[in-house]
């Protein structure tokens, strides 16, 4: 496998902890009827939902630094949070596992749909130690935090994973990311994109992108669509992790641009009534792909945006630009894992009630 960009660029950030997890570089699909439908000059897609076989997506190039760090940090297990059909959560006991480390995870209630159903299912197969908190924790988020701290409480220094992966050394992944991007880009496998979109849940994966096209020198603008209730997701979430992920490198040598709230670009409108919930454009967006495309959309994440950029910039310029997709959704087959699910002895007992209708 190819060394990390980041390492080749800043040999000195060699020194950050770090497994390898993912298959790097990602390829980058020109979709030429794609673009000529949505009247862009050119369209290309990031495949990040080829990171890895056993499963791809954007968790996979946070989850290399930070088990890395829990590696070498000498720790046995993880601890982290997310909604039932969290993909991080699933990408995190998988991977947890794999590394020989117990994944713990907290979950919160989401809309249930089959795609959260079979989340549960290949997650049973991690044999993780889970805990559901009630919806009465959801909201508002105060209540969440304290529902986290509670349960991080009844262990004594837990290696904790935020929800999303979105810490500092997650980031790192997605600032490599941009640098991976940008060899390609030099390779002439594309061109400088004008925008690239990418969907904005915990920000990680927007804050890194952001602080890596910078160290780059990329002109490009990276916008985020905002698929999660604005307290967690806004742009100074954003820029506060892209400037303690920039901390962590200027540790290791490297120069680092500041990043201020007012540089992060954030897409609001396409959230729709609330996070893991349908909208118009996001079916539509998820309609047109499969037409176009062999990429598959989620409802919760990449449809919506995936529709932020079928949207963006309507006017005389639009067939001018150039757009790059940065596609988050893992494509990975996981029929193996359901097949092997065991969710009546690795589930507790409160999760049964998830699979009623379905069974
Ligand atoms: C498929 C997918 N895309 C995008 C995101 C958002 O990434 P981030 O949390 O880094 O903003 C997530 C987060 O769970 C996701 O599962």
């Amino acid at each position: 496998m190819p060394e990390l960009e980041l390492f080749r660029r800043y040999p000195e950030t060699r020194a950050l902890d770090h497994i390898e997890l993912a298959s790097l570089p990602t390829p980058v699909d020109h979709q030429q009827e794609l673009g000529a439908e949505l009247g862009l000059a050119g369209l290309w897609i990031k495949r990040d939902d080829k990171t890895a076989p056993l499963y791809g997506g954007n968790k996979v190039r946070k989850l290399e630094f930070l088990l890395g760090h829990a590696l070498a940090q000498g720790r046995n297990a993880v601890w982290t949070v997310g909604a039932i059909g969290s993909h991080h959560v699933l990408a995190t006991c998988l991977y947890a596992r794999q590394a020989g480390l117990d994944p713990h995870a907290l979950h919160f209630p989401q809309p249930l749909t089959d795609h959260v159903r079979e989340v549960l299912r290949a997650l049973s197969t991690t044999r993780p130690q889970l805990e559901l908190a009630s919806s009465k924790n959801t909201m508002p988020i105060k209540l969440a935090k304290r529902r986290v701290s509670e349960w991080l409480s009844r262990t004594e220094n837990p290696y904790y994973i935020p929800g999303g992966g979105s810490a500092p050394r997650g980031v790192l992944g997605y600032v490599n990311a941009a640098l991976e991007l940008a060899r390609q880009i030099d390779n002439g496998e594309l061109p400088v994109p004008d925008v690239i979109f990418v969907a904005a849940g915990t920000c990680g994966t927007l804050a890194g992108l952001e602080l890596g096209c910078r160290l780059a020198e990329l002109p490009c603008r990276v916008v985020g669509v905002r698929v999660v209730d604005k307290v967690l997701a806004n742009p100074l979430v954003t820029a506060n992790l892209a400037n303690r992920a920039g901390k962590l490198l200027a540790e290791h040598g490297v120069s680092v641009p500041k990043i201020r709230a007012s540089d992060i670009e954030m897409i609001d409108k396409y959230f729709g009534p609330g996070y893991g919930q349908q909208t118009p454009e996001g079916m539509a967006a998820i309609k047109l792909a499969r037409s176009y495309s062999d990429i598959e959309l989620d409802p919760t994440y990449t449809a919506k945006a995936f529709a932020g950029l079928m949207q963006y910039d309507a006017g005389s310029q639009r067939q001018m630009k150039n757009m790059l997709y940065w596609h988050t959704l893992s494509s990975s087959d996981l029929s193996e894992l359901v097949n092997k699910a065991d969710i009546d002895s690795n589930l507790p007992a409160e999760y049964q009630q998830f699979f009623v209708e379905s069974s």
